[in-house]
């Protein structure tokens, strides 16, 4: 007879236990019966605890996996699904791409292998992103230069024209105003590009900044919007710039309203501590502490997945009246402040995620 599921040792599964992937291998009733290190940290929860407990203890009940060790089990193969989401309340918002293989011995059991979305990753998509706000530098200056003065004359001359039209015809100088002022107004949003000067850093409560944007989201342009806030009282203030910040997250929250269906939409805005979480970036390569985590959630339609790679890119946009700056800008203001931001997208689970820097001590300010 075989001997109980739940006492294998991980001497068991050597390999296993020395990937850095977190890796599940559960029984029959999906009770857990093997949990390697990586996966002690990724349910930030120890073997023991984690082999007395079942695959539903970890997961919401709804949750895609069940679908797919379902779907492993009753073809007898691997089956595979990239963005799962594996959110909890206990362990926050997390996508991951998901392996399920039946092992065949002993019957039954079948391995889950999760592969979260890399730091690594997320920085390189970040960093790329700042490449691309820098060589707009110069392009934006001499826009502004270029194409300011010369507006100026035509929009003054529309208004000389417009005095002079019977009125059946001032909607035609209106539109020259009208979409000359929209060109200036995107050209002054460019100009921020090329704003390099160094700022000075307050502490930041980073709650009073998120409630002044919801307020001035709810009273424009979030519409029938219902908010939902998940704050970490405790937080500690960030090092930064007010209005930029206010700029950053009103820029997030203006999207996920633009992305949400007519009815039942909702932006959730958390903030929470996390105080593990370091980066090796920076000049000179030293790992920096970035602590404070805001998110910005909607239920909306999602980013589409060819977009994903290269939305905090410049003028990438799938909006009429779109310029694309919105989020090239939220990069830009976060990279400034030494933090990153990212972005995890499924229908009706959008996720924009901003690690940003404690204001520790009067001499890092
Ligand atoms: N929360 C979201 N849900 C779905 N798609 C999003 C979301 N946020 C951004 N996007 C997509 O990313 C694109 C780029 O966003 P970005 O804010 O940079 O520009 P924009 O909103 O199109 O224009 P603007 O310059 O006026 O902000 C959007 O056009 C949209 O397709
Ligand atoms: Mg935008």
């Amino acid at each position: 007879m075989q001997a109980p599921l739940y006492r294998r040792s991980p001497a068991e599964f050597p390999i296993a236990n020395t990937l850095p992937s977190p890796i599940l291998v559960i029984g029959p009733e999906r009770d857990i019966i093997y949990a390697n290190p990586a996966a002690e940290q990724f349910f930030d929860t120890g073997a023991a605890i984690l082999l007395k407990q079942n695959l539903s203890d970890l997961l919401l009940f709804d949750s895609p996996l069940f679908q797919l060790v379902e779907q492993a089990r009753e073809r007898n193969a691997s089956a595979a699904e990239r963005d799962v989401d594996l959110s909890t309340p206990r362990h926050g918002e997390r996508i991951a791409d998901v392996t399920v293989t039946p092992l065949g011995e002993p019957e039954g059991t079948l391995v889950i292998a999760f592969a979260e979305r890399g730091l690594a990753q997320r920085m390189d998509r970040q960093l790329l992103a700042r490449g691309a706000v820098r060589s707009m530098h110069g392009m934006a200056a001499v826009l502004a230069h270029e194409i300011k003065n010369p507006l100026a004359g035509i929009r003054g001359a529309a208004q000389l024209l417009e005095e002079q039209l019977p009125s059946a015809d001032r909607a035609m100088t209106q539109l020259i105003c009208d979409e000359a002022d929209r060109i200036r107004g995107l050209i002054d949003r460019m100009e921020a590009f090329g704003d390099t000067r160094s700022f000075q850093r307050h502490p930041v409560n980073i709650h009073e900044v998120l409630s002044r944007v919801r307020r001035i989201a709810e009273s424009g342009f979030a519409g029938g919007a219902t908010f939902v806030e998940t704050f970490d009282p405790s937080l500690p203030p960030v090092a930064g710039d007010r209005d930029q910040l206010i700029q950053v997250f009103l820029n997030l929250v203006r999207n996920a309203v633009d992305a949400l269906p007519e009815s039942g939409g909702e932006v959730t805005l958390t903030t929470s501590y996390r105080p593990g979480v370091r980066f090796g970036v920076g000049t000179s390569g030293e790992r920096i502490s970035l602590p404070l985590e805001v998110t910005v959630r909607d239920n909306g339609s999602g980013v589409p997945s060819d977009l994903l790679p290269c939305i905090f890119d410049p003028f990438v946009t799938t909006k009429r009246r779109g310029s694309g700056l919105g989020l090239a800008l939220v990069a830009k203001i976060v990279g400034d402040h030494g933090g990153v931001i990212e972005c995890d997208s499924i229908p009706r689970r959008t996720i924009f995620r901003a690690l940003l820097p404690i204001a520790a001590r009067e001499e890092d300010l």
